[in-house]
């Protein structure tokens, strides 16, 4: 039965839940992605469809994963294991011992050794956004709030606040200093909330961010953990992308920050990863949640049971997170071709006269269109996203989106599509901004 998308006349009740809108889905980051797929570009078959830049998935090393996994369904099936029996019956949230092992080693490998994880510790969810909303029920009551530094990824409206009714506090950051976390900010967000008598529970950042593609450098990571300590809160630290990192030197995880400080204060911090982003694996849902807080992680495998990895993908994975020589590699290469590619596109856009912030890490670029908007308002922003979306027919996300609040400023996805694609859309761009000068010339 197909879903019915226009409001039909309610006739029987819902809960609050359904009938809130705090699920975000209104906002133009979704919207794109309707428009995509309405009229998505094909290279043959539809040349003048809509190119999607704001889906932040990496495709860049599948051949990689896929020439693994063939090998190794070749081996599986030639030594005769299906493990079918164990798998179709095991149901344990504690999930796989030696899935756990995997996970916790491959998160280390990711640090480039600087950190160490705890198999005990790792609690296994369908993805960073089962593990977002999981950890913020464990974390805050209803109407309590979550910092959460701005621009931020979009879905964070959804995950932390629909089904939980927590609230964001946005902290608000600018192009002042590269969009970084100041402790000003921090301190204000905080008050803020305080003065409107919200109680404030943990601060949530996204290190590589999403959507700036930078890390957070290392005196910036011990300042959001003083912060955290002294007002008495959780400190939050979705890595998920730790991997799309440049170079594993440029990343530095919350993990490292606390074993340079003999894990002083290391209960209030929890660390939140999947494979959805590192390995290109969304559809798989393998995501994880590792607290330094035991309640926290007895707590969150019980919730755990709402939203567990199959035992078939735990099983598979284990192997392939245990092969060194596979993952060892993958990292290897994934990195120097994200760099590749987000090198091409910001040189493609330099040349059409467009800058963009300087990164380090992700799978998008943060791009500076404010000198395209009439006015520097919220209307404006979106009046070039229209232009972006109907005319030059690309889906990027616009920085409101992300809750910025200096307009003018786009996420821009690069790894989600071929070099090929990627050369149409700079190409697209190009003409654009060509266009533009000559009509303004005129
Ligand atoms: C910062 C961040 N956290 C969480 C998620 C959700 O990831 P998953 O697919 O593992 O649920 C995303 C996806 O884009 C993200 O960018």
């Amino acid at each position: 039965m197909a879903i019915i998308e226009i409001d039909q006349p309610c006739v029987v009740g819902l809960s609050k839940v359904a009938v809130s809108d705090t699920h975000g889905e209104d906002s133009p980051y979704f919207a794109g992605w309707k428009a995509y797929d309405e009229d998505p570009y094909d290279e043959l078959k539809n040349p003048s469809g809509v190119i999607q830049m704001g889906l932040a998935e990496n495709q860049v090393s599948f051949d990689l994963l896929e020439e693994y996994l063939d090998k190794n369904a070749e081996e599986t099936s030639r030594k005769g294991i299906s493990g079918f029996r164990e798998n179709a019956l095991f149901q344990d949230y504690h999930g796989l011992l030696s899935f756990r092992k995997a996970m916790a080693s491959f998160m280390e490998q990711i640090r480039g050794g600087r950190a160490r994880f705890d198999p005990e510790r790792v609690v296994i969810t369908a993805g960073a956004t089962a593990a977002n909303e999981l950890l913020t029920f464990i974390l805050a009551d209803p109407g309590d709030a979550l910092l959460v530094p701005t621009p931020y990824y979009p879905g964070f409206d959804r995950d932390l606040r629909w089904r939980t009714g927590v609230k964001i506090v946005p902290v608000h950051c600018d192009s002042s200093n590269n969009f970084q976390i100041t402790r000003t900010a921090l301190e204000a967000a905080y008050d803020e909330a305080e003065s409107n008598g919200i109680k404030v529970r943990g601060v949530l950042i996204t290190n590589p961010s999403n959507p700036l593609g930078a890390t957070i450098q290392r005196s910036i990571l011990e300042q959001v953990l003083d912060f955290a300590t002294a007002k008495n809160i959780h400190l939050v630290s979705d890595e998920i992308y730790s991997g799309s990192a440049f170079s594993s030197s440029e990343f530095i995880s919350i993990a490292e920050i606390l074993e340079a400080r003999s894990y002083r204060d290391s209960e209030r911090v929890h660390i939140v990863y999947s494979l959805s982003k590192d390995l290109g694996l969304p559809g798989f849902r393998v995501g994880t949640i590792y607290s330094y807080n035991d309640k926290v992680v007895t707590t969150a495998r019980r919730m755990s049971s709402f939203t567990l990895i199959s035992s078939q993908t735990q099983q598979l994975l284990a192997a392939m997170l245990s092969d060194k020589m596979f993952t060892e590699n993958y990292i290897k290469t994934n990195r120097e071709r994200l760099r590749k590619r987000y090198e091409m596109i910001v040189e493609g856009l330099k040349s059409a006269g467009i800058a963009c912030l300087k990164g380090n890490a992700g799978l998008f670029c943060w791009m500076n269109l404010s000198p395209l908007l009439d006015e520097p308002t919220r209307e404006c922003e979106l009046k070039v996203w229209k232009t972006m979306l109907h005319e030059v027919k690309l889906n990027i996300s616009p920085g409101s989106s992300c809750h910025c609040t200096e307009a003018g400023w786009f996420r821009v996805c690069f790894a989600n599509m071929s070099e090929q694609t990627l050369e149409v859309a700079l190409k697209r761009i190009h003409d654009f901004m060509e266009r533009r000068r000559k009509k303004n010339n005129e």
